[in-house]
């Protein structure tokens, strides 16, 4: 018996002390973009009208005479919107229309093409094994957000643990047939916009309280048309990533050697241009507040895969900038239409 307990203090140790190990970096509360709660309503003041749903015009975007009312441009009637149809192969079903009650098409919010916006996930041009192990993990509670605010990741949750094994590799082979192009623009500043959350994106303020400010230790993503992005959904219609002046430089030290031990080189498992090698997947040219995400989870612990292991000893050191330097660099990137492997 006094073995035993002796036993137990042993092993219960090196756990009390992992939990009381603080993360390295502060959460990048840039890369969450979280919105404040929206104020109390006063009292007899007249009910918000959602103007997506007052709003029943027929939209046009630049390059197609396609024209849709906001109302499928979400999804609200059938599938989302697919501007672009001869942009991407057929979408299986899954992709585009989703399956009630609680998976809602990928093409919603990855668009048709996967591209995705900074709040979700640039989801084509990966290893359809990758894919497959990610849907997985979000299943089997092994991917959540260190932001639980973060209400998309929990849709994202559900998506996942309401599909079939067969509708997750249709879903993740269709986005990996689809090569990853340039979507992110990389610009060096030393100020930015003010911007509001939208629902887990950046947009500038426009009208009273429009300006710029100093960009600190961030990165900052919004949509090169804010209104091409929110009301539009437009998949040809990407993203610039706005990024402390020196910081791609900073960055590129430490994705290349590693900086002195205090992360691992990345092309080594990521491939020299860091656009996938095998199985894992390509980082160049996505979104730089995605990634920052990705990393500030895994060192957290919240997105804790088996495949994440490999990551663990990559991101356990690294700061709240070093997480703006690295993620600026990778972003900046070239992608010159990469293909997944298997
Ligand atoms: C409501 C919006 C939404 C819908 C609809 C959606 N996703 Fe996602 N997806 C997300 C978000 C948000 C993330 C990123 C989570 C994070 O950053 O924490 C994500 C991440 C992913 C990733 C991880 C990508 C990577 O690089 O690791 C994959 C794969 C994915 N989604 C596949 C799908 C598939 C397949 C569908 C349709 C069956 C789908 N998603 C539908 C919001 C959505
Ligand atoms: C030892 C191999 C290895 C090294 C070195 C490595 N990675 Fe990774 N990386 C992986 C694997 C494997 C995954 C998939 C993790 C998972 O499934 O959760 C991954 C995932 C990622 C992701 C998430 C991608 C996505 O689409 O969600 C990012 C971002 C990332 N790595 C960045 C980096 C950066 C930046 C470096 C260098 C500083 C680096 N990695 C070094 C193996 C590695």
């Amino acid at each position: 018996m006094r073995r035993f307990v002796v036993l137990v203090v042993l092993v219960a140790l090196p756990l009390a002390a992992t939990v009381v190990v603080r993360a390295a970096a502060d959460i990048p509360a840039w890369a969450y973009a979280i919105a404040p709660p929206p104020p109390p309503p006063v009292p007899g003041a007249p009910p918000v009208v959602n103007p997506a749903v007052a709003d029943t015009s027929l939209k046009s975007i630049p390059g197609t005479t396609k024209q849709f009312t906001r109302a499928q441009i979400g999804g609200r009637e059938g599938g989302p919107a697919d501007w672009f149809p001869e942009d991407h192969p057929v979408m299986p079903d899954i992709v585009a229309r989703g399956k009630a009650p609680d998976v809602r098409a990928c093409s919603l919010c990855h668009y048709p093409n996967g591209k995705g916006r900074p709040e979700n996930a640039g989801a084509s041009g990966l290893p359809v094994s990758y894919t497959i192990q990610q849907l997985n993990d979000f299943r089997n509670g092994l991917r959540k957000s260190a932001e639980p605010r973060k209400a998309n990741t929990n849709i994202m949750i559900q998506i996942a643990k309401g599909m079939t094994p067969e509708e997750i590799r249709q879903s993740a082979e269709y986005l990996g047939s689809i090569k990853w192009t340039p979507w992110i623009r990389v610009v060096e500043t030393n100020t930015v916009p003010k911007v509001r959350s939208n629902g887990g994106i950046w947009v500038p303020i426009e009208g009273a309280g429009a300006g710029k400010e100093p960009i600190g230790v961030r990165v900052i993503e919004i949509p090169e048309n804010a209104e091409r992005t929110e009301i539009m959904r437009d998949p040809h219609s990407g993203f610039i990533a706005y990024v402390p002046v020196g910081s791609v430089k900073k960055g590129e030290a430490l994705v290349k050697t590693g900086g002195n031990g205090k992360t691992i080189e990345c092309g080594s498992c990521h491939g020299p241009d860091l656009l996938g090698l095998g199985p894992v997947p390509g980082i160049a040219g996505r979104s730089a507040s995605y990634m920052a995400r990705q990393l500030y989870d895994m060192q957290m612990g919240t997105r804790n895969g088996e495949w994440t292991q490999l990551m663990k000893p990559v991101v356990a050191k690294l700061t709240s900038e070093d997480l703006v330097n690295i993620t600026a660099y990778v972003a900046s990137r070239p992608v010159s239409g990469t293909t997944a492997t298997k």
